[in-house]
């Protein structure tokens, strides 16, 4: 497998790839400040639940690399505000909240402004370590489900670029094929954003693992056919106390007609990911730009005046999830909630 990062620290800044642009160009973005990262996420250059998680941490990071104050509750207060900017950035995605949670809390424990500044900038960087090997910990989990000559249909990007690199979806697959098995995948283009046409394909493609592209409405005739052997999607939350999964709108239909067909159908997604704090009617769907549904790329579709709806994510009920893959194991949706109570909020 070919090295794919999707963002790095670069002595002071942050390079990241602008996801926007693939697959025509790879082109990195360099930024420099929490701001630039909060537009980033929110233009999605970067994208993806770990992704913009890392995203975030880095973005405070780059906060405490500039901030020049010397009284340490200035610099706290930097910080907060930093935080609150890229808190704003996208709702829906836990691994967001939990990164810097994750950061504020070591810089709020760390006593002078010099050890404020080292602690924040070693605990982004050592998040963006952990995500590679917490991916590829999922990904050998996930693998053993997998059987030698599985056809297997992915909605969105769960890949290296959704992730700091290896990928939660396409760790698994990659896993299996790493263990010589041969994997066919079926990639869900993804209206409106078409995260599974531009980069799950072109990642995967990359690789030299085999990948066909279908548009979102061809899945269940394909699964109808018996053509999928199994589904794997990611998640951008998981509600600990019920077993809900928030993903990539698409999820749900995908989820509905694999059940119907009998098929197994997983999550694969990190610890980070799961929220075993909220109830589900607490959590905000994004809602974005209604021109994103009616332009497919520059080109307008719809007549002038069309009323819009669109939705980011959807959420997909525990009796149509087959299990969870993740790097401590598979879980059944039911059994995350034992993890909840017992755990302190963690499931640590
Ligand atoms: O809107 P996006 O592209 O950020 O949404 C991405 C997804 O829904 C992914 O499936 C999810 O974040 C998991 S990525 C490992």
């Amino acid at each position: 497998m070919k090295e794919l990062r999707s963002i790095w620290w670069s002595r002071g800044s942050v390079v990241i790839i602008d996801q926007r642009l693939l697959p025509k160009k790879l082109k990195y973005l360099r930024i420099r400040t929490a701001k630039e990262m909060a537009k980033a996420i929110k233009d999605m250059a970067i994208r993806g639940a770990p992704a913009i998680g890392v995203a975030a941490a880095m973005g405070l990071a780059l906060t405490a690399y500039r901030c020049k104050a010397r009284n340490r509750e200035v610099f706290l207060k930097r910080l907060r505000r930093s935080a609150e900017i890229l808190r704003a950035t996208r709702p829906t995605a836990v691994n967001l909240f939990w990164a810097i949670e994750r950061i504020m809390k070591i810089a709020e424990e760390s006593e002078t402004v010099e050890e404020i500044r080292k602690n924040v900038i070693n605990e982004a960087l050592k998040m963006a370590e952990e995500d590679v090997e917490t991916n590829k910990k999922l990904g050998r989990n996930g693998a053993k489900l997998i059987k030698d000559g599985d056809k297997i249909l992915t909605h969105c990007n769960a890949g290296a670029l959704a992730t700091v690199g290896y990928g939660t979806v396409l760790g698994v697959i990659r896993a299996a094929v790493e263990q010589g098995k041969s994997i066919m995948v079926y990639a869900c283009e993804t209206r409106p954003k078409l995260q599974g046409a531009r980069l799950t394909v072109w990642e995967l493609m990359r690789d030299g693992i085999k990948v066909k592209l279908i548009t979102d409405n061809m899945a269940a005739f394909l699964m109808q056919r018996g053509e999928i052997d199994k589904v794997i999607v990611g998640a951008d939350r998981i509600i600990a106390k019920t077993g809900h999964v928030i993903n990539k709108i698409g999820t749900l239909s995908h989820a509905i007609a694999a059940k119907f067909y009998n098929i197994p159908f997983y999550i694969a997604a990190p610890f980070s990911s799961i929220d075993f704090e909220h109830n589900l009617d607490e959590i905000v769907i994004e809602e974005r730009d209604p021109r994103e549904v009616l332009y497919v790329g520059k080109e307008r579709i719809a007549p002038k005046g069309t009323e819009v709806w669109n939705p980011a994510f959807d959420i997909t009920p525990p009796e149509l999830i087959s299990g969870i893959i993740t790097e401590r194991g598979v879980y059944r949706p039911e059994e995350l909630k034992e993890l909840s109570s017992g755990a302190g909020g963690r499931g640590e």
